[in-house]
């Protein structure tokens, strides 16, 4: 119970040749065991260095982050991460490279039980049959779907997205999508989704978080009406149409295109 991911008060700066470059300015966010929250903010906001301070890649200059009631001050096993270019490595098999985090993370299953797991998490997926394969034998869809399965293989408590999607055509972003969600239904996570797609946003996610322009903080929280698993239809909804209204003003607030005084509230 209660929330797996606690960000409060969060400030950091970069140290660069031309001095400081504060990053992000007093950052909220909270994820309860189990939700799903999508982070959207305009370009260089500070969205990966968030995904960074999650994972324990980096800890800020001030404020905290909490991972399932302990403080993160170094890198966590428990976190995995999958990003817009998935590195697969190419002399290894699709099968070996969801493996290869049980290479590096301690774990309790056997070579068998974690090749089974493999196998398992690629179906899934729907790459049943392509164990074998090269990632170069993959298409782009395919090979984020094997980064996938490579980010859950160790069980993570938290599944980081760094715009996954975001190099994906319109049809095949939706298919995955939708194995978002019926991944989640059999292997539950608790998940971080950094994403330009607002569609992208309201359709995985329980709560879409909007961050102000660089330095980042949290200007506004936008609960999604239908929670859980979903289908595209949804997105077709006046009630889908009405959130991404909103989310649009938002990010043209974030990006000073539009003044907050005409700040609306999500319909409810
Ligand atoms: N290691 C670093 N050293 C110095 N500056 C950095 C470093 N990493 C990121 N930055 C700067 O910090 C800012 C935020 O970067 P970040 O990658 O977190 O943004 P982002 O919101 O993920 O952007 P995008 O949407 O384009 O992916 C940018 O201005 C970037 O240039
Ligand atoms: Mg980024």
């Amino acid at each position: 119970m209660g929330n797996l991911i606690e960000i409060k008060g969060v400030r950091h700066a970069y140290r660069t040749a031309s001095g400081p470059l504060p990053v992000l300015d007093g950052l909220e966010l909270s994820v309860p065991e189990g939700g799903f929250v999508a982070v959207v903010g305009p370009s260089g906001c500070g969205k990966s260095t968030l995904t960074r301070l999650i994972a324990g890649l980096m800890t800020p200059d001030e404020g905290e982050v909490w991972l399932h009631g302990a403080r993160v001050t170094s890198p966590r096993a428990t976190v995995g991460m999958a990003f817009q270019n998935p590195v697969l490595l190419e002399w290894r098999t699709i099968l070996k490279n969801v493996l290869l985090p049980l290479e590096i993370v301690p774990t309790k299953l056997t070579k068998k039980q974690a090749e089974e797991r493999a196998r398992h998490l690629l179906n899934l997926v729907g790459l049943s049959g392509f164990e074998d394969k090269r990632p170069s034998e993959l298409s782009g869809g395919m090979r984020q779907r094997a980064s996938l399965c490579r980010a859950l293989i160790h069980q993570p408590e938290v599944l980081i997205l760094d715009e996954p999607f975001g190099a994906l055509d319109a049809f095949t972003r939706e298919d995955l999508w939708q194995i978002m969600h019926a991944l989640k239904a059999e292997e539950p996570f608790t998940g971080v989704l950094i994403t330009h797609d607002l569609r992208e946003s309201i359709f995985l996610a329980d709560e879409v978080v909007v961050l102000s322009g660089r330095p980042a903080r949290t200007q506004y929280v936008l609960d999604v009406a239908v929670k859980g698993a979903r289908d595209i239809d949804h997105l077709y909804t006046p009630e889908a149409a009405e959130m991404l209204n909103v989310l649009r003003h938002q990010i043209a607030i974030a990006q000073g295109r539009e003044l907050p005084a005409t700040t609306r509230r999500a319909a409810q």
